[in-house]
């Protein structure tokens, strides 16, 4: 069955966190963490804003690009690490606040910062399987809920947000390769577990770190391999070379892990769409509302080939290669 991505939407919080505010609380400075981390300033939720709304925002403006009402929807895949409840996930919830009518499956992916292309390849696969003609594949997150914004080392990189995208069935194949795989992280190098209330068969348990805990180093040198692996692996598969890419839209983790993947694969960093200095890491959010700004900036034309790649905790990552419809 062939497919196209062929929408794109994306919200932001309406409030903007600049790196001087961060350094009323934490001990850093505007120019460390722009030099360090390319990022000037992120969106952080408040008052109603969450995970649910947000994806339900950026699901909207997906269906206006697209011109399709919520009922044509078929499937809605959703990733997030930050889901507002676990019952029900955020995907049934945005299928409730999207107003779809119509009995639809709709399931919660939890890849981390690859979340968005796990995603798109399971709403691929399921379109196959069940014989679906649309998907509307979201990814939504609020790091700042789990942020430790005690941790100077890790709470300047995040940002709240969400990004969507639209796939529909097609005369001709608009996904031309997909990636995705993971390794153990077997030095927990990226963690975050719930505390564990007492229940009558289990003592009540809290771990080490109930906020986001990373080894920046040890990420780093992870984020430049896999992105260079899997950047390879789905040119190759798809027997593109990289001058052929209009752009590649990376998770938005670091400028610097984005500008070391670039130097080491020989493609020109022009090349790799960043808006990391204005939203931070939003993890599963990264890469749509990337897409989504490129593609409404005007910045594809019909028939270009845009790379996506991400990589993230678990440790997953993972690639697709579009034709932009
Ligand atoms: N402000 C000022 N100084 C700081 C700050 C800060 N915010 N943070 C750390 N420092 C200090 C350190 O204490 C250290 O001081 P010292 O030399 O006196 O010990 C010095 O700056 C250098 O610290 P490093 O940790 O070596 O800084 P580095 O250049 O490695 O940058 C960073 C740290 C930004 C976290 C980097 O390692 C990184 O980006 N790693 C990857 C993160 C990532 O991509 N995560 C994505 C996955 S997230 C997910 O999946 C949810």
């Amino acid at each position: 069955m062939a497919i196209q991505l062929i929408a794109t939407g994306s919200a932001l919080p309406k409030r903007i966190v600049p790196n001087r505010e961060l350094e009323n609380f934490i001990d850093t400075s505007d120019e460390w963490i722009y030099t360090h981390t390319g990022v000037r300033e992120r969106h952080i939720i408040e008052n109603e804003e969450t995970t649910v709304s947000l994806g339900t925002d950026a699901a909207k403006a997906a269906l206006e690009m697209a011109g399709m009402q919520p009922d044509e929807v078929d499937l809605i895949v959703c990733s997030t690490i930050t889901p507002d409840c676990e019952v029900p996930g955020c995907a049934p919830r945005i299928r409730q606040l999207l107003g779809v009518t119509r009995d639809i499956p709709a399931l919660d992916i939890n890849a981390n910062c690859t979340g968005c292309i796990y995603s798109l390849a399971t709403a691929r696969g399921l379109m196959e399987t069940l014989g679906l003609e649309t998907a509307l594949v979201i990814g939504s997150d609020t790091l700042s809920t789990i942020t430790n914004w005690e941790d100077r080392g890790t709470c300047i990189l995040f940002g709240d947000g969400a990004g969507a995208f639209i796939l529909r069935r097609s005369e001709e194949e608009g996904i031309l390769a997909v990636h995705i795989s993971g390794r153990n992280d077997d030095e927990n190098v990226l963690v975050c577990n719930w505390p564990i209330p007492e229940t009558p068969f289990y003592p009540a348990k809290t771990p080490m770190h109930t906020k986001l805990y990373m080894d920046g180093h040890k990420v780093f040198s992870f984020a430049v391999g896999a992105l260079i692996d899997t950047i390879q692996y789905t040119l190759g598969q798809a027997g593109v070379e990289a001058s052929a890419l209009k752009a590649i839209v990376p998770h938005q983790a670091n400028a610097r892990i984005i500008k070391s993947t670039a130097r080491r694969l020989d493609i020109p960093v022009e090349k790799f769409y960043m808006n990391v200095d204005r939203v931070g890491n939003t993890s599963s959010a990264s890469v749509p509302i990337a897409l989504d700004e490129l593609a409404r900036s005007g910045g594809l034309q019909s028939g270009d080939l845009v790379l996506l790649a991400g990589f993230g905790g678990g440790l997953t990552y993972g690639s697709a290669l579009v034709r932009w419809k």
